[in-house]
């Protein structure tokens, strides 16, 4: 089969490029990424030479540099990864994350239909359904109320992709998935960016308490559960994905801490972010019911993994965060421990 997925130069997506180059050898893998400051070939250095895997640098909102790729590789499904991912970056700046998330989107589902895509898979996150309180998990029916710039983009482009099969009849799976963490996370979501700052000795800014709830999935079950998706799903279905790890922040941030040796001194509790979700729970029931899906990492050993990756991989990171995106960094990290709490 020709698979194209967008966003493989990014943390999932080249986790997910890897993973099915190995469960689906005979599969040719068209990956188009724009890469930007989140996306890097570095991730992919594994690959290099590999014939059945073929990197196109293009912008998922570019619909005619979209349909020719389409047509040139014969392309069958699309799994459409490409995003911008950080929340914190839609609270400074919302347009990217409209321009990519929904208008990429729309104009690659329309690219899919012109071209005869077989099945589309749209990858959501479990941030579409809002914030919980203290209990109860969401489910595929809960309904859909984002909070950030970031989220309400991405809920915009999984009732887009379902609107496109329950009007054209395009064949879409979409699923919903809660935290990742692994290796090669770029280093401003909260793990990585807490390991980098611990082999720093720099202050770890926790928003607010801290007390903030994350359920915690390891990139290579959602990778698992996204091939499944993709070869099982039911057209027009939506599949939650979660690892059944609920954390506070401040345990993960106490947890590496712990495991990099250094002291707790270095929490800085910092402004709240505006808007910020109290609570995320994910019922996968469906998926493991209609999927065959289960998690095969458990957190805590996930978390030895993905910290101990993050130390034996400085040159990775000290890469991908240097440059234009240094410059960014610097100036939020330092306005964001300048606004203790
Ligand atoms: P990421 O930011 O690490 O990677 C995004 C990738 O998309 C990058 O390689 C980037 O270069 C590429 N990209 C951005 N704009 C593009 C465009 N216009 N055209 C083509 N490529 C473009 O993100 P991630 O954490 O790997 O997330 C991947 C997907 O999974 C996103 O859709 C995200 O919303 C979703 N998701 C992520 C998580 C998580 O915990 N990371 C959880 C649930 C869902
Ligand atoms: O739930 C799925 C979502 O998870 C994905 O859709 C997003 O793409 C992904 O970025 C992630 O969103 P979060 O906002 O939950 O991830 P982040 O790593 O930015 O933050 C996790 C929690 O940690 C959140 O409660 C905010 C907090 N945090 C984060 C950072 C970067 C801090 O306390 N300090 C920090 O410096």
């Amino acid at each position: 089969m020709n698979v194209l997925v967008t966003g493989g130069c990014g943390f999932i997506g080249s986790n997910l490029v890897k993973y099915l180059r190995r469960q689906r050898p005979q599969w040719k893998l068209v990956n188009v990424d724009k890469l930007t400051y989140a996306g890097n070939l570095e991730n992919l250095t594994d690959l290099e030479g590999d014939k059945q895997h073929v990197f196109v640098k293009g912008d998922v909102g570019n619909r005619e540099h979209m349909e020719h790729v389409m047509r040139q590789h014969g392309i069958e499904a699309v799994m459409h990864l490409a995003a911008e991912s950080h929340v914190d970056r839609s609270i400074l700046g919302p347009e990217e994350f409209t321009v990519t998330n929904v208008l990429g989107t729309q104009v690659l589902l329309d690219a899919s239909r012109a071209t005869g895509v077989k099945r589309f898979l749209m990858v959501s996150t479990d941030e579409v359904y809002g914030s919980l309180g203290p209990t109860g998990a969401f489910t595929e029916e809960s309904p859909l109320q984002p909070s950030s710039p970031y989220s309400a983009s991405k809920t915009a482009a999984d009732l887009m992709a379902l609107a496109y099969a329950h009007t054209f009849g395009l064949d879409v799976v979409v699923t919903r998935c809660s935290n990742n963490y692994g290796p090669y996370q770029f280093p401003e979501k909260l793990i990585p960016l807490m390991v980098v700052n611990c082999l720093h000795d720099k202050p770890l800014p926790v928003y607010g308490d801290g007390a903030q709830i994350r359920d915690w999935l390891h990139v290579e079950d959602h990778c698992s559960a996204l091939l499944l998706a993709l070869e099982r799903g039911k057209k027009g279905q939506t599949y939650n994905i979660g690892g059944g790890a609920e954390r506070k922040n401040l345990e993960i941030v106490k947890g590496i801490l712990k495991r990099t040796g250094k002291p707790e001194t270095l929490i800085k509790y910092v402004q709240d972010r505006p808007g910020h979700d109290r609570r995320y729970a994910i019922d996968p029931t469906k998926t493991k019911r209609e999927l065959g899906w289960a998690p095969a990492h458990t957190f805590e050993q996930g978390l030895d993994e993905t910290v101990k990756w993050y130390v034996d991989n400085r040159t990775w990171w000290e890469r991908v965060t240097s440059g234009a995106y240094r410059q960014y960094f610097d100036t939020q990290y330092k306005q964001r421990l300048s606004n203790a709490a």
